[in-house]
């Protein structure tokens, strides 16, 4: 490009002529314009990257919430602890309206607290450990995250409405302790010193009143359960699925309380419809009615379910009639079937043990010549009838059970 110019104003002129490049000027001009225009577009890239980066971290979140609600309790138990000095555990737990629980808040302000004493058990899931509240002795359930589904839910079991009953274990709270790698999850209950009812028949006979006030605990316990109470102030039938010896727990006058609520089934009349996919021979070998060894239980009539916890029932009073002390006479401690399968036995030992040769623990002779023992075996052999329709509904036990009490109230 050629690029002149000239001038006549006055002489020499050109001397003091500029050029003017047409192409450097625009530049000039363009120049801040382009650059306020990049720096711009730079701030709004960067604010739009940063916002949808904070966006997608509020999302997570907010989802990581809603499937663990006591994460949203984190921030404001720093800030003010919601429990008074000197209430107990059974203050707070009379004073609690909903009857499915304690408020979250006030659940992880009692577990912060808890002090670890001393393991006491060891199941599939965690350890069991006794702790230490405001002077008062809890249970911890501790699982590992890897178990975070049954401890997830076992905790929503346990704050089903109107679930709390004094033949049930007494929930207290749950808690996630995350530090960094790794997360524990917490399970906090009543504490019961005589452990569960297998621990305690292990060490322990029973005389003809104990013997029945256990039963008729578990009966009461598994009654409250299985019934579904229509109404606000109701709640849904329960089944256990998973109800032996090592999950009932001996309270210290002797009554017991039914635990281990992780494998249970809620079913709701209203929507006919069960809370989860209900699969099929979960709970303890050894324990599972002959319809669940072969997989012929209907699981679309959820009385199915019940009549499985039944029979699991009735090897469980089996356990304890053994161990009951008339005139000096009792039966060793043993599991059921412990004289027929190995100690962990398969599932295929179970079924041609229950199913195909349909055999059930044996009966003592003594046992027909006690009242007690005579209407306790009676109560057990309809318990783990094959037909499972043919088997008693929990109401009825407990009311045969709480006349014969009556009857040997009498004798006394
Ligand atoms: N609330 C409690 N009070 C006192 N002892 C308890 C309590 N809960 C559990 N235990 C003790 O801890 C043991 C372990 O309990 P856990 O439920 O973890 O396992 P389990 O019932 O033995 O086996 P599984 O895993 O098949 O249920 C129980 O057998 C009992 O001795
Ligand atoms: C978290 O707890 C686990 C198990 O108790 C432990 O092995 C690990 O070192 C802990 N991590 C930190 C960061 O404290
Ligand atoms: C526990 O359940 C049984 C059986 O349903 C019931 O009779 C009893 O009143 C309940 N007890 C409490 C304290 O809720
Ligand atoms: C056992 O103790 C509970 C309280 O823990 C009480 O409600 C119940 O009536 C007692 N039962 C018997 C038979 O003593
Ligand atoms: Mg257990």
């Amino acid at each position: 490009m050629n690029i002149h110019s000239c001038c006549n104003d006055y002489d020499y002129c050109n001397l003091d002529l500029r050029l003017k490049f047409p192409e450097a000027q625009g530049f000039n001009a363009i120049h801040p314009i382009i650059l306020a225009a990049l720096v711009l577009l730079i701030l709004l890239i960067c604010a739009l990257i940063f916002a949808t980066f904070f966006c997608k971290k509020k999302t997570q979140q907010k989802k990581k919430k809603k499937k663990q609600s006591f994460n949203d309790v984190e921030g404001s138990v720093a800030s003010r602890d919601p429990l008074i000095p000197g209430q107990s555990l059974k203050d707070l737990l009379d004073h609690t309206t909903s009857g499915s629980g304690l408020p979250l808040l006030v659940q992880r302000s009692i577990a912060r607290q808890i002090q670890l004493l001393e393991i006491i058990g060891k199941g599939r899931f965690g350890e069991v450990w006794r702790g230490r509240w405001r002077g008062e002795s809890v249970a911890v359930k501790i699982f590992s995250s890897r178990d975070e589904q049954s401890w997830f839910r076992e905790v929503e079991i346990y704050q089903t409405v109107m679930l709390r009953n004094d033949s049930i274990l007494g929930f207290i709270a749950a808690d996630n302790k995350d530090n960094g790698t790794w997360t524990q999850l917490w399970l906090i209950t009543d504490y019961h010193e005589r452990g569960s009812l297998f621990d305690y028949l292990s060490k322990n006979t029973v005389d003809i009143p104990g013997m029945l006030k256990m039963a008729a605990s578990i009966a009461n316990g598994l009654a409250h359960l299985h019934m579904e109470i229509l109404g606000t102030q109701g709640k849904p039938a329960i089944a256990h699925r998973d109800l032996k010896s090592k999950n009932i727990l001996v309270k210290s006058n002797g009554t017991c309380a039914i635990a281990d609520l992780g494998l249970a089934v809620r079913y709701d009349s209203m929507t006919n419809s069960v809370d989860i996919p209900p699969n099929t021979r979960v709970g303890t070998k050894r324990y599972l009615a002959p319809e669940v060894l072969d997989d012929s239980i209907s699981i679309n009539h959820f009385d199915s379910f019940k009549r499985a916890d039944i029979y699991s029932f009735g090897l469980c009073i089996w356990e304890i009639a053994r161990r009951c002390n008339v005139g000096g006479i009792f039966e060793e401690y043993q599991l059921p079937y412990y004289d027929v399968v190995p100690f962990d036995p398969t599932l295929d030992d179970m079924r041609k043990l229950v199913c195909v040769d349909r055999q059930r623990p044996q009966i003592p002779n003594r046992w027909q010549s006690c009242e007690a023992l005579r209407v306790v075996s009676k109560i057990m052999k309809e318990c783990w009838y094959q037909n499972a329709a043919a088997r008693l509904t929990a109401l009825r036990i407990k009311k045969t059970i709480a006349n014969l009490e009556a009857q040997e109230d009498l004798k006394m």
